[in-house]
This record gives C-alpha cells, structure tokens and sequence, in this order.
C-alpha cells in the first residue's frame, strides 16, 4: 500500500527556475517527502553536482534510499529541518550550499495512509507524526491535555472557531472511553460543531491544528530559516514554499526583516500554543541568540510571492494554498 503513495511536487517548474541551479553547485532539499522536487533538482545537475536531502519521516528515508540511494550525487539524512545547520556542517557544506528548498507541510503519502493517522476521511490509529519513532501521538496528548490546552492549540493553528465546543467535547468524551482513532475525533467534532462551513468537513481545522501542534511544525520552520540564511554561499538561494498563512507570514517576516538588515524574530508571528510543546506542557520555542542581534542586510527578496496557476490547481487541489517565496544570501 505504502509504496504506491504519491506525492505531486508543488509549483515544480518555478520552484527549479527558482533556485537558479549551477550544474556543479551543492543543493540542499529540506523537505524530500517523495522526491519530486529532488528529483527535477537532480536532473538539472551535471556529474559534478550535490544534493543532500533531508526529512524526518522513515517512509522518505525509505523512499530517498530507492529512488537515488544508486546516485553519488545524492545524500539522505533522515533529521528534523531544526538540525539544518548541523547536518549541512557534518557533511562540510557551509557557505557553500547554492540553494536550499523547504516545502513545508504534509506529503500526501503521509495524508493518504491511513495507519499515518493525518485524516479525518480515512480511519485509522490518531497519530499525526511526521516522524512516528519520537514524541507523542495525537491520541497521547489528547488523552492528557487540558481543555484549555487543546482549545488554544485548536484556536491558534486552526483559526477554529468552536475551540472551546470541540475541547471540552474532547474532555467530556475521554471520560468514558480513550479517543484512539481518527474517524471517532472527526464525528466527535463533526457533533460538536454547531454549523458546518460549505463544502469543508468540519473537522478540517482542527485536524490541522493538531498535526502542526504534534510536529512543532511552525517552531521547526522559524528554528530553520536562520540556519538556512547562515549556511548559503553568497548568491545562493533560498526558496521556501508554504501552505498555512501563518507558515507564509513567518517567511515573508523573515525574508523582509533580513533585506533590511532589522533584528529577527521581531514581533514575533508565531502565537502562544508555542509555548507548549508536543513533548512536554512547556517548552517554549527559544529563538537562536544570534538571532536577537542587529547585523547588516543578509538577504535580498527575489521577486514577489509565487501562486500556483489555475492548470496546476485544477490537477492537484492540494496545491492551493500554496505560496512560494525566494531570498538570496548576499554576502
Ligand atoms: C510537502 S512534503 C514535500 C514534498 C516534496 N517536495 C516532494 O516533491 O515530494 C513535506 C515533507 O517535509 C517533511 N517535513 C515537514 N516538516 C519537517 C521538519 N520540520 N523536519 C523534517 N522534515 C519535515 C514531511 O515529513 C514531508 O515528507
């Protein structure tokens, strides 16, 4: 079942033109998922060429090992996108990596398995993890976080607006008996909610808030783009594409405030659910120091932010709300 998952790369042609490759310079996918983008990056290096592709799910290890484990090229290294910076020394690229890609989010293999635990659509275990080895299942910190807890996670990366409803139903329900599957929240929630948005299951929201809250997705992006900027070579390229508004925001914030030179993170974009983790009631996120010092321009934003066409959204409705945005290191 598993290895007949796809995944469509998303605005693949403007993601390659992008990233302006250099047939012999070193490339870095951060977020290799089935390797479409990996594999249209490799097709345009020569002989000479490297990509060093990270993810931290083992099915894209898996994946990685048996489409391009043959090629010299290529390089896997199966690591949160939080460990940039310390994969890309172990395997002595700073300062000369040419681009880096992040697509962040969810691979549709990881949404279409059902054992993955990503839908509301399909029954199956409440996971969530993009990495199943480490943290805790959805179904784990859903069977001991408060009420006020899930309603804030459910507010500030779901924009639900019932989170208070869908929490304390969450609550009520697992006095009687544990939630352990993803068809019992998505018909817990689908009761829960008074009215239903058109054409959108009502468990849509808080499906995502969940999964961004279980993977820290929007602490690993912010741990990341720094480390993006500060491994590049000067001229090389850094393009990031998003799928949540708030993902997107983060990017643009960063992108800017790094043209002019300003101090980063500034008024921080990432709300307060940060401030407890997947892994444990409080661990806030804490910004690398180096990002609170004022320094000179470090990037320049490469043009405006990049939409999916409508041809492109017609064959892949997941590609959406995709947003791609592109940077250059300077010096
Ligand atoms: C949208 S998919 C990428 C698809 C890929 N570009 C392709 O063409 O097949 C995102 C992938 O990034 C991985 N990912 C997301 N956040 C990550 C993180 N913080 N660290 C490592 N991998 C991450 C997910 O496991 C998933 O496989």
């Amino acid at each position: 079942m598993r290895a007949v998952l796809s995944h469509q790369a998303v605005l693949l042609q403007e993601t390659i033109a992008a990233l302006k490759i250099r047939p012999d310079g070193a490339y870095v996918d951060g977020t290799f998922g089935r390797g479409g983008h990996a594999r249209a990056m490799l097709a345009s290096l020569g002989p000479r060429g490297r990509l060093l592709a990270l993810d931290r799910d083992p099915a894209a290890e898996r994946c990685a090992g048996e489409c391009f484990g043959a090629d010299a090229r290529f390089v896997f290294e199966r690591a949160t996108l939080s460990r940039l910076a310390e994969i890309v020394d172990r395997h002595r690229l700073r300062g000369s990596i040419q681009g880096i890609l992040l697509d962040i989010g969810v691979s549709s293999p990881q949404l279409d398995d059902p054992q993955r635990g990503f839908s509301f659509l399909k029954d199956g275990p409440l996971d969530m993890r993009m990495d199943p080895t480490t943290g805790r299942s959805a179904a784990q910190w859903l069977a001991s976080a408060s009420a006020r807890e899930i309603a804030q996670v459910l507010r500030d990366w779901g924009e639900e607006r019932y989170h208070h409803r869908i929490a304390k139903a969450i609550v009520d329900a697992r006095r009687t008996a544990p939630l352990t599957t993803t068809s019992q929240l998505a018909r817990l929630i689908a009761a829960a909610v008074p009215t239903h948005e058109p054409g959108k299951h009502p468990a849509t929201r808080s499906f995502q808030a969940i999964r961004i809250f279980i993977n820290q997705e929007l602490a690993e992006l912010q741990a990341a783009l720094p480390q993006a900027r500060d491994v590049l070579a000067p001229d090389g390229r850094l393009v990031v594409i998003s799928f949540h508004s708030l993902e997107d925001r983060l990017v643009k914030r960063f992108m800017r405030a790094q043209a002019r030179g300003r101090e980063w993170p500034l008024d921080l974009p990432v709300p307060t659910a940060a401030a407890t983790t997947a892994h444990g009631p409080t661990a806030p996120f804490t910004p690398h120091s180096s990002l609170l010092t004022p320094h000179s321009s470090l990037l320049r934003v490469i043009g405006r932010a990049l939409r999916p066409t409508q041809a492109e959204t017609q064959g892949n409705p997941r590609a959406r709300s995709a947003v791609l945005r592109v940077a250059e290191r300077l010096v």
